[in-house]
């Protein structure tokens, strides 16, 4: 698909791997609507790229910011015709000792970001993309769609369930709107952090660096078990099963230390 002088909406496009989805894609000509819900962070990422790049503080948690955004932003840019579904968030549960009804607001935020806002802004855009002669729609799914992990059972469905949207909205299209390519991208474990903590998310001693949101130390009783030795034999190593689960998946697979690697290839 030729990008240049397209526009492009990235959710999550400030941080990690949407960071790098935004630099490449301007790299390519585009320019990107970089969502997220921190200011700050867009606003580094709109002082990193000038105009090349415009940001929107939108809370991907809240459904009726996300209905809201979707009906306006096509006329603030009608040259949309690429949307990266990628913001994401990671909770990390037990079930077996949380409160289920504190860690529920959680849940159905974690499921909102997730799933919620990526149907949304799929559904909600496609008028919009239809009407152009090359469009494309990518949804960030993740290996743990294939392969759960037992502390992120939310994340993973939720994944899961990207997947299996963006797979049958394919199929929509294929017959309906070939010109629309919709594109579920399962992306390989990525250390998007160098190792850097980030502001108000990650916790020194939670050992959560790979995107968990893990409340701070002393908060957190009832959300997940820490150190508790697991009788799975690939509990915390959820990628071991993957040559006999899903061998397709193998040449995707990186070091926690190469950067990322994701590249725009539609
Ligand atoms: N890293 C991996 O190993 C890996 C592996 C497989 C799949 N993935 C998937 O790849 C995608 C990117 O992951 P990442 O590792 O780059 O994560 P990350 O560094 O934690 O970044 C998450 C992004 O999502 C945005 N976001 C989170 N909650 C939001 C909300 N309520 N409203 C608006 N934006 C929100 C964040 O923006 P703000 O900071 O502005 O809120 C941030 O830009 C995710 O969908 C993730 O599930 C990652």
């Amino acid at each position: 698909m030729e990008l240049n002088g397209t526009t492009a909406l990235v959710t999550g496009g400030a941080r990690g791997i949407g960071r790098e989805l935004t630099r490449q894609l301007v790299s390519f000509g585009a320019h990107v609507v970089a969502v997220g819900s921190n200011p700050k962070g867009l606003a580094e990422l709109a002082a990193e790229h000038g105009t090349l790049v415009s940001t929107d503080t939108v809370d991907l948690s809240d459904p009726e910011a996300v209905d809201a955004y979707t009906d306006e932003l096509p006329q603030r840019h009608p040259g949309l015709s690429v949307v990266v579904n990628n913001a994401g968030v990671q909770n990390l549960s037990d079930f077996l000792t949380s409160d289920p009804h504190r860690i529920r607001p959680l849940l159905r935020r974690e499921l909102a970001v997730n799933l919620d806002a990526v149907i949304t802004l799929s559904t909600g855009l496609l008028p919009h993309l239809k009407q152009h002669p090359s469009a494309a729609i990518v949804n960030i799914s993740s290996g743990l769609a294939v392969i759960p992990k037992p502390s992120a059972p939310v994340y993973c469905a939720a994944k899961a369930g990207v997947r299996t949207f963006t797979r049958a909205l394919r199929y929509q299209c294929d017959d309906a709107a070939p010109h629309i390519r919709v594109i579920d991208a399962i992306l390989p474990l990525v250390d998007r952090h160098d190792g850097r903590p980030r502001p108000g998310k990650d916790h020194p001693g939670t050992g959560g660096t790979r995107g968990d949101r893990r409340p701070p130390p002393g908060q957190d009783g009832d959300l997940h078990r820490q150190g508790t030795p697991s009788p799975r034999p690939h509990a915390g190593r959820p990628f071991a099963r993957i040559p006999g689960v899903a061998p397709w998946l193998m040449p995707r697979r990186s070091s926690r230390h190469t950067p990322p690697a994701a590249r725009v290839v539609f």
